[in-house]
């Protein structure tokens, strides 16, 4: 027997309820080869840059991490907000949710142990858009890297000198631009995890500012 589609839509991570909504980007491989592969703990303070549903904050304070995250979407900021509030009672660190264009819903001395950001990072010519929020979600500009760059830039203000940034890059935007990027950031960087899906390479980039 076919299960009914729930109502509103939703999922679980762990112990975690989340819902989901139209107008906001629904976790996918790359939301979940980012939250398996971040290392943290209960002592951190994380910042989680584009949230979406808010599912990678929502599992940072099950945890116990003290998490600051931030949508440009108004739709994504409430959904967030509200599966905050459906999930409160099983969240251990203090959770913050902003709605702003990148970093600049931080106050200039608001620095993060942890940064985690999986962006936009379609390049234009690889999308059919369709107009909304949908696009913002997924489109990174001609060269896939206008968000990521933006993300690199904001680093050495916002993480603590011993901190760490994680994101997402696809193989369908430029390595070698992002490598440029990189070194004007002076950033080190490693690749901690990559997937094969669907003709397109995911790895999960791993940053330590180098002074
Ligand atoms: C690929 S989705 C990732 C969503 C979620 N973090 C996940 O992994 O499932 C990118 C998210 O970045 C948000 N976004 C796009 N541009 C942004 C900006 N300039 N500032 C803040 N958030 C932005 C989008 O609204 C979207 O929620």
């Amino acid at each position: 027997m076919k299960t009914p589609p729930s109502d509103p839509p939703m999922f679980h991570y762990n112990d975690l309820a989340i819902e989901l909504h139209p107008e906001v980007y629904d976790p996918a491989e790359d939301s979940f080869l980012l939250l398996e592969n971040i290392t943290f703990d209960s002592k951190d303070s994380i910042l989680d840059l584009g949230t979406g549903c808010g599912l990678l904050a929502l599992a940072c304070a099950y945890q116990g991490a003290q998490v600051v995250c931030t949508d440009i979407n108004p739709f994504a900021v409430q959904l967030t907000r509200h599966n905050i509030e459906r999930n409160r009672h099983l969240l251990k660190g203090h959770i913050e949710i902003r709605q702003g264009n990148l970093f600049s819903v931080l106050k200039n001395n608001e620095r993060f142990t942890v940064i985690l950001f999986n962006p936009p990072y379609l390049p234009t010519k690889k999308i059919e858009k369709i107009g909304g929020w949908f696009d913002i979600a997924t489109e990174g500009g001609p060269t896939g890297l206008k968000l990521a760059k933006r993300f690199l830039q904001g680093l050495h203000k916002h993480l603590q000198p011993k901190g760490c940034a994680y994101f997402i890059f696809s193989s369908l935007s430029n390595r070698s631009t992002l490598e440029h990027y990189l070194k004007n950031e002076r950033l080190s960087a490693e690749i901690i995890a990559s997937h094969r899906y669907d003709g397109e390479n995911l790895d999960v980039y791993r940053v330590t500012p180098t002074g």
